[in-house]
């Protein structure tokens, strides 16, 4: 038995491939880098989604059918915005996807969350929902939806680095979570519906937030070493550092970084961040010896979404946009091959009594 089911292999995938001791990362045969550079966001999901939800997908397609996604949702706004704007984002957000027709295609899936997270934080702020633009790529139209005016063009394109460094990264715990759920032959829709669970938990897609909360916390004691020190020595764990895979440095730590440069904005945070990171490293190796905790991606992600004006409450939101045709992809390879998921337990409960 594996704790965690770590190292376990529970199956055959073409997707995403990460080596946790090299620190290499490719997504159907493309490295990170090149899907940055040549694919962006709408191209990698055309990449993941090839065979699956359709075949010869292409970038411009993609961005059409994303688009058109995202005209449908915000035309069902009535059915999930006020129930949901009741609430806080993370169950907002839960009931517009738990709102989708069971024969949802994987587009008009994927397209409602930018929909949903715009309208709820406009709402929430007094304002109305802005009407999608289709014709535009998924960040440049997040950003615009929820300001109600374009971003400039490095946000954009700092945010169009973030969702296609994040799209997919093998069985992550919400994307197992999409393929057990489909695995049953449930829809898509409630593999989605499943793996936004999943993904809202602290230790995976919830981590963002909190790690700003923990950089702000730090600045307020005036002592960095102080404050990490109290944190380990009670048990506590530092936001940021970690990963299951990844016992290196996560590759797309560096990349987001370079993106989060690139806003020219906060120079003062992202200097305090790298002491902060490099303190807390020391202060890992020092507590957990021997037990490889580098830092991940949520550091430089929680001050990437921060610099683009992402409110903090919304940053799993965020990355869910990002990784919903990751999970979508999963399950589509798991209607196609995959026999249900149905694991063994080793009963440790008392027997019954003769
Ligand atoms: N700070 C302090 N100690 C840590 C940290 C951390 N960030 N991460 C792991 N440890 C410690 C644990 O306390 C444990 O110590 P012990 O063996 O003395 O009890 C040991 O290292 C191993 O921890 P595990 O929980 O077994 O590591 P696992 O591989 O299960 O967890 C995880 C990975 C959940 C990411 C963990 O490192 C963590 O909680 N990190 C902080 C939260 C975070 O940043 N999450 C985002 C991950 S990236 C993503 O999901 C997209």
């Amino acid at each position: 038995m594996s704790d965690g089911l770590e190292g376990v292999v529970a199956a055959d995938s073409v997707l995403g491939y990460a080596d946790g001791n090299t620190g290499d990362i490719w997504v159907r045969g493309h490295t990170i880098a090149d899907l940055c550079a040549n694919h962006g966001f709408e191209g990698t999901v055309a990449i993941i989604w090839e065979g699956f939800a359709g075949s010869g997908l292409t970038r411009a397609g993609m961005q059409a059918a994303l688009g058109a996604g995202r005209a449908q949702a915000h035309q069902r706004l009535g059915e999930w915005l006020p129930p949901g704007a009741k609430f806080p984002l993370l169950e907002g957000v839960r009931i517009a996807l738990a709102a989708l027709r069971e024969d949802s295609k994987p587009a008009d899936i994927a397209a409602t969350l930018p929909v949903a997270i715009a309208a709820l934080i406009r709402t929430r702020e007094g304002h109305a929902p802005v009407a999608p633009d289709p014709t535009l790529p998924t960040a440049a139209d997040f950003l615009r939806m929820r300001r109600g005016a374009p971003a400039a063009a490095n946000e954009t394109q700092a945010l169009e680095t973030y969702f296609t460094t994040v799209c997919e990264n093998g069985f992550g715990n919400s994307s197992f979570t999409a393929r057990v759920t489909v695995s049953t032959r449930a829809s898509l829709a409630s593999a989605v519906v499943s793996a936004y669970c999943a993904f809202t938990g602290p230790l995976h897609g919830g981590a963002p937030g909190p790690v700003l909360d923990m950089l702000d916390e730090i600045k307020a004691s005036g002592d960095i070493d102080g404050w990490i020190e109290k944190k380990l020595a009670s048990g506590g764990r530092l936001m940021g550092f970690g990963h299951r895979v990844f016992r290196i440095r996560d590759p797309r730590a560096d990349v987001l970084r370079a993106a989060v440069a690139s806003l020219n904005k906060d120079a003062g945070r992202l200097a305090f961040a790298s002491e902060v990171e490099r303190a807390a490293l020391a202060a890992l190796e020092r507590h957990k010896p021997g037990r490889p905790l580098q830092s991940n991606i949520e550091m430089n992600a929680a001050l990437l979404l921060d610099a683009v004006g992402v409110p903090r409450d919304a940053f799993t939101q965020v990355f869910a946009i990002a990784r919903s045709p990751g999970w979508l992809a999963h399950a589509m390879e798991q209607q196609k091959n995959g026999r249900m998921i149905r694991p063994a337990s080793n009963y440790v409960g008392p027997r019954p009594a003769d």
